[in-house]
């Protein structure tokens, strides 16, 4: 009869094995010898276990000594207590060992590069060397972590009548406002396929063609600049449906991500709350605001119209300007380092300056401040913001004056910083650990000062709200969108709208995103033919699943919760690609290199 290859994984073995022969496969995380007993730390996927092996079998005790790191082993032994002093608190395996019997190499290993265990490895190191790095234990728990998320998604849709339909991966450019990976087509010389941004106008489509409900966990591309929480490719989990209104997708989608964390980590999130667009950015500065921060915006651009302090009275006379106070409840404990730093920290985000004053006394009024700026303000200036930003003795008032994007950005970074500092933490000016909450109002278009052109905040197929219609030509910047985020920790989880159904309404919206009928119809032309055979009220959501699992595995980076990332240049170390291909394959693509050698 032919035995199993192993009995149990390492890291289950328990006191509940004591005194059972188990069989055992894994990887040598370390090999401790100790005055004639050798010791192996042995290692799979559910964690360690520890092998001991005495000299008295002497051809296993030699097999033993043989062991290096990350060899592959079998390991045939019986589950005994460690002594008494020796148990580890810390492991599964921790109150028991395995007394080897015998032992086989199952494959030897070369020298990794790196002590797997080593918590100081650059990054480059672990993407180079991907695989090993995956073998290790924090790796392989996000990784499962994401699993158990997405069967916890798959098991919610379900429940709930969505059904999985794939969406293709060659296809046409999709308007979700990044550069597009393009495929050229060797069939079709000069022609090019898109890889899709998002599966949005597929599930549009799949509206129309009467499915009801479709969800997808599918892959997007977009090329843009990376950041932490982006990726070149990256994994949606997509989701559409008919006859549904704004807050009633909301409430199911804030099921299927409240009931996620419930099921796989236990912890419930909480409700959440609603927000206007117009409220986070003016008291966060963010239509991402991080509510674990308890610090808001003061506005001041009102006050600051008059004052004798050009770097104020600028910006608030300003068109596009604006002039907040963010108030520090004991702020006034900060050194001038500690402003300093904050100073060329608003810098990064096209701050000029960071103005503060601390408030010492109150009561005093502009006796009681202390500020390089008091000086210049007049009485009635400082009495708004002592009243506004109900500053108390001892707290400090930060001030930025600019155009209303820089100071949204610069001070809204500025916000999230002091909060989660150590003097955040220790003055309480960040609390509670998880605080989600929908953004929702989004405006339909943004200026492009560049291009003196207005643009789709969410995508051009995102429906107006009820009545703003009628603004869509003449006064687009007022009209707001049927479109809301999710938003957790300060992070975008997830995005959606309902949807425009009517045609007539779609193409207002591309004329005042000044997209002509020709260019509609060569973009969209399948979209807009579409929403003529009835298309149905529908909208949907989109959440970016890595976001999701590098929140609740509390990683800093996705490229922790994706086994294959690319690094922030776009490249993936492991099999380095992007790479050069051969001239044949150019050849039959149609394609000749403007610089050859990569110039
Ligand atoms: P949106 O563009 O907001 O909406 O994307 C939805 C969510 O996808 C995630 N995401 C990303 N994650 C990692 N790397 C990236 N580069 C990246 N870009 C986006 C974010 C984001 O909230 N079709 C619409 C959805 C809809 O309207 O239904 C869409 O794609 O978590
Ligand atoms: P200055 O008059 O340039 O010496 O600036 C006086 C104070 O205002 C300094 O603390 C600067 O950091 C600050 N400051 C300068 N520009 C800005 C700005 N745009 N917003 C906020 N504070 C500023």
């Amino acid at each position: 009869m032919s035995q199993s290859m192993r009995t149990t994984y390492c890291g289950l073995v328990t006191e509940a094995l004591m005194g059972q022969t188990v069989t055992l496969c894994g990887w040598v995380n370390r090999r401790r010898d100790h005055g004639g007993v050798i010791f192996v730390d042995l290692r799979d996927r559910e964690g360690y276990v520890q092998v001991v092996c005495d000299p008295d079998r002497p051809e296993m005790f030699k097999a033993a000594e043989g062991l290096r790191n990350e060899f592959c082993i079998q390991v045939k032994g019986v589950v005994r207590a460690r002594p008494a002093g020796t148990t580890n608190d810390n492991l599964k395996s921790g109150k028991i060992e395995v007394l080897c019997h015998e032992l086989v190499v199952l494959n030897p290993s070369v020298t990794p590069p790196f002590q797997l265990d080593d918590e100081n490895l650059s990054e480059t190191t672990r993407l180079m060397h991907r695989v090993l790095d995956l073998r290790r234990p924090y790796m392989q728990k996000n990784l499962m972590l994401r699993y158990k998320v997405t069967m916890e998604v798959r098991k919610f849709m379900d429940a709930n009548g969505f059904i999985d339909i794939e969406t293709p991966m060659l296809t046409k450019s999709t308007p979700e406002g990044a550069r597009d990976y393009l495929v050229p087509s060797r069939v079709h010389d000069g022609m090019f396929f898109a890889l899709p941004q998002s599966p949005q106008l597929f599930k549009q489509l799949l509206m129309v063609s009467g499915f009801d409900r479709y969800y997808q966990i599918t892959k997007c591309f977009r090329d843009e600049d990376l950041r932490a929480d982006r990726q070149p490719e990256f994994t949606q989990i997509d989701v559409e449906t008919s006859f549904m209104k704004e807050e009633e997708i909301r409430t199911m989608f804030e099921g299927m991500i409240r009931s996620t964390f419930q099921n796989v980590l236990g912890i419930d999130i909480g409700a959440f709350p609603v927000m206007q667009h117009a409220d986070a950015m003016r008291l966060y500065g963010s239509d991402k605001p991080d509510l674990r921060v308890k610090l808001e915006f003061t506005e001041l651009t009102d006050v600051m119209k008059d004052v004798d302090f050009k770097v104020f009275s600028g910006p608030a006379n300003a068109e596009d300007g604006r002039v907040v106070g963010l108030r520090v409840p004991s702020g006034g404990e900060m050194s001038r380092g500690e402003i300093d730093g904050y100073t060329e920290f608003v810098k990064i985000y096209g701050a000029k300056g960071l103005a503060w004053i601390k408030v010492n006394e109150v009561a005093k009024g502009r006796e009681g401040l202390q500020s390089p700026i008091v000086k210049n303000l007049h009485d009635r200036a400082i009495a708004e913001i002592l009243k506004r930003t109900g500053a108390q003795d001892g707290d400090l008032v930060f001030f930025g004056a600019d155009k209303a994007k820089v100071v949204n950005d610069a001070i809204g970074a500025l916000r999230v910083k002091v909060g989660h500092s150590e003097f955040g933490k220790s003055k309480g000016l960040i609390e509670g650990q998880w605080k989600p909450l929908w953004v929702v109002d989004f405006p339909m278009f943004e200026f492009d000062e560049d291009a003196q052109r207005w643009n789709a905040v969410h995508h051009p197929f995102t429906s107006p709200k009820d009545g703003h219609e009628d603004w869509l030509e003449t006064d687009p910047g007022r009209c707001l969108a049927k479109a809301y985020d999710a938003v957790l920790n300060g992070i975008e989880l997830g995005g959606g709208s309902v949807r425009i159904h009517r045609e007539d309404v779609q193409s207002k919206v591309f004329r005042a995103l000044k997209i002509g009928p020709e260019e509609a119809q060569a973009k969209f032309g399948f979209l807009l033919d579409a929403l003529q055979y009835g298309a149905p009220p529908h909208g949907g959501i989109a959440i970016g699943l890595d976001r999701f699992v590098m929140l609740m595995t509390g990683a800093e980076s996705l490229r922790d919760v994706i086994a294959f990332p690319k690094t922030q240049r776009a490249q993936d170390l492991l099999t380095q690609a992007p790479g050069p291909v051969d001239e044949k394959q150019l050849r039959e693509l149609h394609i000749r290199l403007r610089n050859p050698q990569g110039a």
